[in-house]
């Protein structure tokens, strides 16, 4: 069932929203080599917590952590621990929040340091992809041209869309209907509706696109151990376009271009 939201609803979960992107940010700043993964989660926890929010990942399905924190060949729901940062790596960081009994969902995939021109590619794609895909996020579509505009993106530059993870509705639940697959036939799937909030999440690979569940029950990882990349936001579907609740203020957003 999808839940559609009033105004005030989806400005709870714009506040919400606003934290996760202050958060991602924030931690983004803080990221550099020799600093651990579990440091950083420590970071978004403090973070989240002092301004009323509580990150949503913590407990979540028996989630050990406050956020996600994913590098290189890890796509998602990398466990934060005593592994230090690398120059060079790609680390993302996936914040969920839960602030007022609203939540939003969103990532980022930040460079340590210098990386090679592909890996800048990789970001570069997936950004254009999320933001291809947000400007399909419009009244009268329908959850395929989300998927299909997101695929053209990935494919088109001769990366890899994972088939097995997508994006969700999101705001009451963590994870909502519909999901939103990063693949897929424009005109299909459920209509897009006012007052929907679904996160829209590509999640791409320089390689070959399957993946594989780690022994910890939740890292996921590429099978051809190619480097992956994942943007993210959460976006409400209103009559004048696709509102971007989860804006990442001082980290360079290419997904927003376009949007009010
Ligand atoms: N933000 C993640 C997603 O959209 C949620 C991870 S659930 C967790 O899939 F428990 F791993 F945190
Ligand atoms: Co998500």
């Amino acid at each position: 069932m999808i839940i559609r939201k009033g105004p005030a609803e989806i400005d709870r979960i714009g506040r919400a929203g606003a934290l996760v992107g202050e958060t991602i940010a924030h931690v983004g700043q803080r990221i550099e080599p020799g600093v651990t993964t579990l440091e950083l989660d420590r970071i978004a926890d403090e973070f989240i917590r002092a301004r009323g929010g509580v990150p949503t990942s913590q407990g979540y399905k028996g989630y050990p952590r406050a956020i996600c924190i994913s590098v290189d060949d890890v796509v998602v729901h990398g466990i934060p621990d005593e592994t230090g940062v690398e120059d060079g790596s790609l680390v993302t960081i996936d914040v969920g929040v839960t602030l007022d009994g609203a939540i939003a969902d969103s990532a980022y995939t930040f460079a340590v340091g210098a990386i090679d021109a592909e890996s800048q590619r990789l970001l570069d794609v997936c950004q254009e992809a999320l933001a291809a895909g947000i400007g399909e996020a419009r009244l009268g579509n329908r959850i395929g041209d989300i998927s299909h505009a997101v695929q053209v993106v990935v494919e088109g530059a001769g990366f890899s869309v994972v088939k097995s993870l997508v994006g969700h509705g999101v705001g009451r639940h963590y994870h909502e209907d519909p999901h939103v697959p990063n693949f897929g036939d424009a005109g299909r799937g459920p209509r897009l509706s006012e007052g929907m909030t679904i996160a829209i999440e590509p999640m791409i690979t320089m390689g070959r696109p399957e993946v594989w569940l780690a022994e910890d029950g939740w890292t996921i990882a590429t099978s051809d151990g190619s480097l992956a990349a994942h943007f993210e936001h959460t976006v409400a579907i209103l009559p004048d376009g696709p509102r971007i609740l989860t804006p990442r203020l001082g980290v360079p957003d290419l997904s927003r271009m376009g949007t009010p």
